[in-house]
Order: C-alpha cells, then structure tokens, then sequence
C-alpha cells in the first residue's frame, strides 16, 4: 500500500481532511492561516486569520473580519488571495490560492447567531481598524451585527508541498476538477 504523499489522489485527500480539521479544531496547526492580499498601494500585504470554514465538496475556505478593516477594502479592490497554512506534524504546506466573496448582512445571519458574545465583540469597535490613536485606552470593543463580515474564499489552486524523505509538491486547480500535476518542489 503506498503512503498518502505518494499520490495526487492521496495528497488532495490529506490536504482537505487538514484543513477540516483545522476549521473544526482550534488545536489543529491548519486553524491558523496567513492571508495575503493586494495592498491598496499595490504591494504585497498579510496578517494571521482564523479558518472557520473548509469545504471539500464546494472548493471553499471560510474567514471572518469586520468589514471595516483594510483587508476588506483590498479585497473589494482585488478579490484575489491567498491562505497560507503549515502543519509541523505532517510536514505539510498549502497555498491555497482564492477568489473572496465578501458576505454581510442577512447573507451571514446564521454565522451571526452562532457566535458568543465573547466573540461577537472582534466585530465593531470604535474607531475602526487601523486609525491612529493618540492613547490606545480610547478605543472601545463593540459588538456591531453590521460590521460583521464572511470571506468566503472559492479556491482556484492548491499547491501544496510535503516535506519528507523525498520533497513532493503536487498543483490541484479548479479549471480541470482538481485532478492535480506534480511539481518540482
Ligand atoms: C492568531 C491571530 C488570529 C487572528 N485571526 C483573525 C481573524 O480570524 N480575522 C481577522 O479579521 N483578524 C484576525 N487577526 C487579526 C489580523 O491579523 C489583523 O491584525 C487584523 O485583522 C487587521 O488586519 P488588516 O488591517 O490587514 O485588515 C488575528 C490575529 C492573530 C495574531
């Protein structure tokens, strides 16, 4: 029996249970992602985010924000980006690279009511994300339903790279159904 780095099959199969894992579990290395965008100025730009949502069958990772943060501006600018995650323990990396679909309002409702409190206050706030503060004691935590936001990420590419005995690293896409191609790491 060949091991799951072994085949495109295997390695697609290990990288959606991953991120599952990760958007289910907050133990999970893959709950952590780095999302990289492009910066209003054109440049590079990225900051740690929590995955919350893994699909398989749709292609899809999920994030949450407040809509008033800068990534948000960007992302309307540019809705291509990409979620950069690492697993030490099965010495996994994946790219995935997405097209964002920014949901507000009654689109994210659901999403809304299954959060606590203590969650719904990263949410609002005043001022907003990213203004200088003269005394970081002005700004106020708030929960505010309508600066709630939901990137919903289709994933056009997943890269992903296996660091073993032998370095794999194997490219799925979208365009062909995710049936996958090898690549030189
Ligand atoms: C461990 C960690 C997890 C974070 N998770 C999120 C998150 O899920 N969503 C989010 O909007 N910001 C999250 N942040 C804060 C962002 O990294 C960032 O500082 C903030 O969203 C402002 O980013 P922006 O100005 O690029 O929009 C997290 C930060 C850390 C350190």
């Amino acid at each position: 029996m060949s091991e799951w780095f072994e085949t495109l099959e295997g390695i697609r199969e290990k990288a959606w249970h991953l991120l599952g894992q990760g958007a289910e579990d907050s133990r999970s290395a893959m709950h952590l992602a780095a999302l990289a965008t492009v910066g209003l100025g054109g440049g590079g730009e990225a900051r740690m985010v929590v995955l919350r949502g893994a699909s398989a069958a749709d292609g899809t990772l999920e994030v949450q924000t407040d809509r008033a943060s800068r990534k948000v501006d960007e992302l309307q600018g540019t809705p291509l980006a990409t979620l950069l995650f690492w697993d030490q323990e099965t010495s996994v990396q994946i790219r995935a690279r997405v097209r964002i679909d920014v949901l507000t309002g009654d689109a994210v409702e659901d999403r809304w009511q299954k959060l606590p409190d203590a969650a719904r206050v990263n949410y609002g706030g005043q001022p907003a994300p990213s203004t200088p503060l003269d005394d970081p004691a002005r700004y106020r935590e708030t929960a505010e339903r309508d600066r709630f936001a939901v990137l919903l990420g289709e994933v056009s590419s997943l890269d992903i790279v296996h660091l073993g005995d032998v370095h794999r690293r194997a490219l799925f896409e979208r365009k062909d159904g995710f049936a996958g191609m090898w690549l030189a790491p």
